[in-house]
């Protein structure tokens, strides 16, 4: 996962000597560019750990690394913690050095310039990215696509080092027309800082020391510069955050609220207020494992009890009462795209942000960004490693803020429903307050009160299978059968509909996610009628069946998995589809090079290969009976 920073805590060994502060810097640039030399050369240049630190280290590998007895830098990384979890192997390797100022980790990912993911995975918990580019080249594309991905994660601080400058016999000339282009590039970047340093990573030409060679350059080493430059100002501009990560309650009369500090600071005696219910209280102790304290500051996991019992549960977000958080279920983000399949918009994916997990989909793709050029591309679809901007609703409101004033809080990632593989990074720009001032009307007539009218419970029975695998039959047989019941119904058919609510509508996967949501409403405002609800629509993708399970929800959602071969459909061929299809007529046909995925755990699976229609209708009827639905 990248977005770390929503993920730091628990089991993360901190690394900060009290004297020396911490610098996390990620190093842009390929091998080519002398990347590896200029590692190696800081790394053997500077002092060696301090053996405690390596010793524990060490320890922490062993528990929770991934390189078997050798030390996992990794871990030294805060916010690594859902990837270790799930096992996601992103190139970059952490590495850590000391000098008799300062400690350094360094995030190095691969220079090949595919690797967005690699790199936003480093970025995301950088103080400073260390921009490499040789002399004789200067900025080449990828140091452009660098420092948009670095300005997009957050990163404050920038350092271009032009190398290989013994190559250009240290012409301040070739310097100097490298950098200007360069500020140019990122003037639109905001980055709070961007020196450039001549260097030659070979000879070690102001590196640690800086070098006769260069006599115009007035400029520290870039060593020096490493060491001194002041990175406090990390962007975070919000108070106090503190996403509850678990309720602790060791016995009936100790009750603390366990997680790590996102932003600002906390005390005693300070008031808090609960993000969304707003409910507040006042701190009462700070307890740490090392016993209680007198104040908690940002990356500090500790635990808080409360003078006041309120409601909080794990997910939810402490703040300060003087700035609070956004609370909204829509906001606008900058998305990177980690999946080898490509983003669908309106398809529901787990988004996770601080340590709250909530349904949610891009409502809009507003543009991707190419990251060559920064230019705003209209786009449908974003593709492994791409970059987009986009719209989000979650099923739920959340708390959150702004990345660019928090990176804890701002920061989220997606999560596919069905394999728990991380989808997306995501980076949030700003709250949209639009479906703020539509507020839900109470009626007066439920939906009970209109189902009970017609002695019966409303229910969507969704049936779902290939093209011609007998979905409509057999719904039409399920429809006669409850009117000669005298049950309420109605059918809603995948080609009926199609010709009119959603004849915009193709057969592209995100027109096939918008068919099944706004099936999914109708469907719902039908059983809101008191109807029961047939529905026959191929619905081929899991994660949108759930969404219309979802959607109708509480009303009972019967899924049933037409179950017909995909051989025995071509052969059926009922409207010629499968031979035009085949034939290369029509592209995207379900079963042939569009995919259909089956039900994993179907309220229902009806086996059509030789059984007749009222069979199957009959089966139907059992099991609405056995849902109670009828009687
Ligand atoms: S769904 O995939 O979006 O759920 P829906 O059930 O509404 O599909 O429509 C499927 C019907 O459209 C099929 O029964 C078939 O008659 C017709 N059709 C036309 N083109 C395609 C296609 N490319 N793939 C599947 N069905 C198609």
């Amino acid at each position: 996962m990248v977005a770390a920073p929503a993920f730091s805590g628990e089991n993360v060994p901190a690394f900060e000597p009290a004297d020396k502060p911490l610098l996390r810097f990620l190093t842009c640039g390929s091998v080519d560019d002398g990347k590896s030399t200029l590692i190696g050369r800081l790394l053997h240049e500077s002092a060696a750990i301090p053996s405690d630190q390596l010793a524990s280290l060490e320890r922490d590998s062993r528990r929770f690394g991934t390189t078997g007895d050798d030390i996992d830098f990794s871990l030294l990384l805060d916010g690594l913690e859902d990837e270790r979890q799930q096992r996601i192997t992103i190139d970059v390797a952490y590495r850590f050095f000391a000098t008799k100022r300062r400690s350094f980790i360094v995030a190095d990912s691969p220079g090949h310039e595919q690797y967005t993911r690699n790199m936003a995975t480093g970025a995301s918990t950088a103080d400073l990215a260390l921009l490499l580019v040789d002399a004789r080249k200067g900025a080449v594309a990828q140091t452009r696509r660098h420092s948009l991905i670095c300005s997009l994660l957050g990163i404050r601080h920038v350092v271009l080092a032009v190398n290989k400058l013994d190559l250009v016999e240290f012409d301040r000339g070739v310097f100097d027309a490298i950098v200007d282009e360069f500020r140019r590039y990122v003037s639109d970047f905001h980055f709070a800082s961007m020196e450039a340093i001549p260097i030659s990573a070979r000879y070690g030409d102001n590196v640690s020391n800086r070098s006769p060679r260069t006599p115009w350059y007035r400029g520290p080493s870039l060593l020096d510069y490493l060491e001194t430059i002041d990175v406090t100002d990390s962007g975070d501009s919000t108070g106090f955050r503190f996403p509850v990560q678990w309720i602790s309650r060791p016995h009936d009369d100790f009750r603390g609220i366990a997680g790590t500090v996102a932003a600002g600071s906390v005390a005693p005696g300070d008031p808090v207020i609960v993000a969304g219910s707003g409910v507040e209280a006042t701190i009462k102790e700070i307890v740490t494992f090392g016993g209680p304290v007198d104040r908690a500051r940002k990356g500090d996991a500790v635990t808080l009890t409360l003078a006041q019992e309120i409601d909080v549960t794990r997910g939810d977000l402490l703040t300060s009462p003087r700035s609070r958080a956004q609370f909204a279920d829509q906001f606008a983000a900058h998305l990177i795209w980690m999946k080898e399949e490509q983003l669908v918009p309106g398809r529901s994916y787990w988004l996770k942000v601080g340590t709250r997990t909530v349904p949610a989909s891009v409502t809009t793709l507003k543009h991707r960004i190419d990251i060559d050029s920064g230019a705003h591309i209209a786009a449908r679809t974003l593709a492994l490693n791409e970059i987009g901007f986009c719209n989000f609703a979650t099923a739920r409101q959340i708390a959150f803020d702004p990345y660019a004033e928090n990176r804890d809080t701002g920061a989220f990632i997606l999560i596919d429903r069905f394999t728990n593989e991380t989808a997306a990074a995501g980076m949030i720009a700003f709250g949209l307050h639009r479906a703020s001032n539509v507020h839900m009307q109470a009626l007066t007539v439920s939906a009970e009160d209109r189902a009970a009218l017609k002695a019966q419970h409303a229910a969507v029975v969704w049936l779902t299978g290939l093209s011609g695998a007998g979905k409509s039959t057999i719904a039409n047989a399920l429809e006669a059968r409850l009117l000669a019941m005298g049950a309420h119904s109605m059918l809603l058919d995948g080609d009926n509909v199609r010709h009119g609510l959603n004849r915009d509508l193709g057969f592209t996967d995100t027109d096939r996610v918008e068919n099944i949501r706004r099936l999914g409403e109708v469907a719902k405002l039908m059983a809101d009628a008191g109807l029961i609800v047939i529905t026959a629509f191929i619905s081929p993708f899991r994660a949108d069946r759930q969404m219309a399970r979802e959607i109708v929800a509480p009303h009972p959602f019967i899924e049933v998995f037409v179950d017909t071969p995909l051989d025995e459909c071509i052969r059926r061929d009922p409207k010629g589809l499968y031979a035009k299809a085949r034939a290369g007529e029509i592209p995207n046909f379900t079963g042939l090079d569009s995919p259909y995925e089956p039900p994993e755990e179907p309220e229902l699976r009806l086996s059509t290969v030789r059984r007749s229609v009222d069979a199957l209708a009959e089966t139907l009827i059992e099991t609405l009976r056995a849902h109670g639905i009828v009687g």
